[in-house]
């Protein structure tokens, strides 16, 4: 049966690959296992979202917009001026904004959109941060690009180093996925780094699409986004896209919502080949989205939960495997010597599943995999959970 050749390219989705690792094990205790591997919110969305579902039951007939509805978009373009200090009227909700079925699949698609069959007559390049969210790959070698990886490691503070990059890559470069906060390992772009991204991406002219999905998660302050860099470049959102989810936001994973905005060139072409390719976002959900986009104190109190959980893990973990407070995000991202070994040790001897770094990274340009000393835990659970999870961990590890 003929494929396409570019799927050989793809490797396991990690949560196949931690499948494989661990399911032919038993654990040897009888601890209640606990997983730390998958970044799902387990607190509950707010009320307003079942709520606002139920007061729009009677939608469901009907074929939704694909671009979103106007009341939706213009909740996300308030939200973003609020949020990033935008000049008013910066953002018209039917020119820079479209919404999406949750991230994924709009980070997916994306990449069609932007990634020619050939830059400067040769094969062009997809810029992916290294450790990476596995569908930034999947994405630009499923459109015929070069995945770039660009390691970001403790020596660069775990956000890639745009000045190492050489001129001959960023010429070739159609598209560069950057993730603030970072998953897995939580660190903030400053707004100086963005702008120098954008920058970039102005001069060599490719594609800068920011993965903003955790930006309500954070512990101090709130992360800058590339559309405020954009306006404190004094600029229009020339090349520059966002993502956003309420996914991480509202916890509302099960609900498949998101939004890209930026550039009106891209979110035009975008709106197009989205008419042939893009997933429809419900009515009633799309109502829940606004409605949750112009509420801010459940964020408030959902990002005080995950404080409280930092501080747990701080408590308990400080001193040992390299940790470090995450600026933003829910992970921990722990140096254990061998994230595979580890995660083993972690599920034979103690019950807990836990993601190890290599999974979420790959050995690229004749470098080591940048994961691979590495596990990543989500810290989702409440709190009595993450007590017993981390008493374990030092126990085992
Ligand atoms: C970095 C990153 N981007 C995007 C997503 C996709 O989220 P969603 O499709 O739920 O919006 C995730 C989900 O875990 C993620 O970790």
């Amino acid at each position: 049966m003929p494929l396409n050749p570019q799927l050989d390219t793809l490797s396991d989705y990690p949560f196949e690959a931690l499948r494989t690792l661990l399911n032919p094990v038993t654990p040897r205790v009888n601890d209640p296992p606990i997983l730390m591997s998958l970044g799902e919110p387990q607190h509950q969305p707010p009320p307003l979202l079942a709520e606002t579902l139920a007061a729009n039951a009677d939608k469901w007939n009907q074929y939704p917009p694909m671009n979103g509805t106007p009341e939706l978009r213009r909740a996300i373009a308030d939200w973003l001026t609020r949020r990033y200090r935008l000049p008013a009227g910066a953002l018209e909700p039917d020119k820079h904004i479209l919404t999406l079925a949750g991230t994924k699949e709009g980070l997916y698609l994306f990449s069609s959109l932007v990634v020619p069959r050939e830059k400067r007559g040769q094969q062009p390049v997809v810029l992916v941060p290294n450790p990476y969210y596995l569908v930034y790959n999947g994405a630009a070698t499923m459109a015929g690009a070069e995945a770039v990886f660009l390691d970001a490691t403790r020596d660069n503070r775990f956000m890639p180093d745009l000045a190492a990059i050489p001129r001959a890559t960023l010429e070739r470069a159609a598209l560069f996925y950057l993730c603030s906060p970072a998953n897995p390992q939580g660190t903030i772009a400053s707004l100086e780094y963005l702008k120098q991204a954008i920058r970039l991406a102005r001069e060599y002219d490719f594609v800068l699409a920011v993965d903003e999905c955790y930006a309500e998660i954070y512990d101090r302050a709130p992360p800058p986004g590339a559309l405020e860099a954009c306006a404190a470049l004094g600029d229009d959102f020339e090349n520059v896209v966002v993502f956003h989810s309420l996914s991480k936001r509202s916890s509302a994973a099960g609900l498949r919502s998101g939004f890209v905005a930026g550039d009106p060139r891209l979110i035009g072409h975008y709106a197009h080949l989205r008419s042939y390719g893009g997933c429809q976002v419900p009515l009633p959900v799309q109502a829940a989205a606004a409605a949750l986009w112009r509420d801010e104190a459940h964020v408030e109190a959902n990002r005080d939960r995950y404080r409280r959980k930092f501080d747990l893990a701080e408590e308990a973990l400080a001193g040992r495997y390299g940790f470090y407070r995450p600026d933003g995000g829910f992970f921990l991202w722990l140096e254990v010597g061998h994230g595979e070994e580890a995660a083993l040790r972690l599920w034979r001897d103690a019950a807990i599943r836990v993601l190890p770094g290599g999974y979420t990274a790959r050995a690229a340009a004749g470098r080591p995999n940048p994961g691979e000393p590495y596990i990543r835990l989500a810290i989702v659970h409440d709190e009595a959970t993450l007590s017993a999870a981390f008493e374990r961990i030092r126990r085992v590890l």
